[in-house]
């Protein structure tokens, strides 16, 4: 029996957001892995030991196509991490978090090989995404990015919070596609974390304030850091979950679990974190 029991080690794999937070993290691991890593973002990154580096700006097609072509062969896994916060106009919002990472998913796919697996940073914003399951199949039958846009901006106000939107998009479309892909011996899920201590934490305090991210903080007494989100991205991508596909994974310390059997109130654990000040 191995006790590579990852099994990342020579496995050729890309991080599509480690500039910072989340997919910094999860780049070291995976070089400390072994395996041949593939870095990109719209911002250079500090991570060492990479294979390559490429720039790549998810809002933009052409520069996905080149990212893509640019790194080239097979893969192994796909790691989407990259993300923006609703301090962003909402058009990019939704471009960023699902538009373009669908495409860059898409574009991949026909490389990934069998055995291989995709994963997607979500978030717990996007856990009621079966509610809305009507709109979302209607923002996501918009075949790619410049559609997807001008749908977003002709119904921003049914819509509601672009990020929501576009983290429920990111669960549906995995689930969607998990049954096609699983036929190709290929996997995919997405995690919902809970605030992480990371850059974009500050932006979401200015959207939510500080009462609403403490009650989302308080299942742990704190909030997760980039490295407790990296790791459950790491095993779902692994050999090591070679039978979980189709999953949105909440990584949020028991939060999701107890609100969806009432054993937690959101509403009354932010009244709580208000008066506390
Ligand atoms: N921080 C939180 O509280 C929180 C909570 C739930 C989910 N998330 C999600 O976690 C993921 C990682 O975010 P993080 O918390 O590590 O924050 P982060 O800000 O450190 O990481 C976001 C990354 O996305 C990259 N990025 C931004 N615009 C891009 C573009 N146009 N093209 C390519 N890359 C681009 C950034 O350069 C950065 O490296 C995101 O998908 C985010 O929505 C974050």
């Amino acid at each position: 029996m191995t006790t590579d029991i990852l099994g990342y080690a020579g496995k050729r794999v890309v991080v599509m957001g480690c500039f910072s937070g989340t997919g910094e993290a999860a780049a070291r691991t995976l070089v400390a892995l072994g395996a041949e890593v593939h870095g990109c973002d719209i911002r250079p990154s500090p991570v060492e030991g990479l294979a390559s580096f490429t720039a790549v700006d998810l809002k933009d097609p052409a520069s996905i196509a080149a990212g893509v072509a640019s790194i080239g062969g097979e893969v192994d896994a796909l790691f989407n991490v990259s993300g923006l916060p609703q301090t962003f106009p909402g058009e990019d919002v939704v471009t960023v978090n699902f538009l373009g990472l669908r495409q860059w998913s898409e574009s991949w796919l026909p490389r990934v090989r069998s055995g291989g697996a995709v994963v997607t940073v979500s978030s717990l914003g996007g856990m009621n995404y079966l509610a809305r399951q009507p709109l979302l199949k209607e923002f996501m039958a918009n075949p790619d990015i410049a559609s997807g846009r001008a749908w977003y901006q002709a119904n921003a106000e049914r819509a509601g919070d672009p990020y929501t939107l576009s983290k429920e998009a990111v669960n549906t479309w995995t689930q969607i596609s998990a049954p096609a892909l699983m036929e190709r011996g290929i996997r995919i899920n997405c995690t919902m974390p809970s605030p992480i201590d990371t850059p974009m934490l500050n932006d979401f305090r200015q959207v939510a304030g500080d009462a609403v991210l403490s009650a989302f903080a308080k299942a742990k007494g704190r909030f997760s850091t980039a490295a407790e989100q990296a790791l459950p991205l790491v095993l779902l991508n692994s050999d090591a979950a070679s039978f979980i596909s189709g999953v949105c994974l909440p990584v949020d310390a028991g939060l999701a679990g107890g609100l969806a059997v009432g054993v937690l109130n959101l509403q009354e654990m932010i009244a709580e974190a208000m008066a506390a000040g």
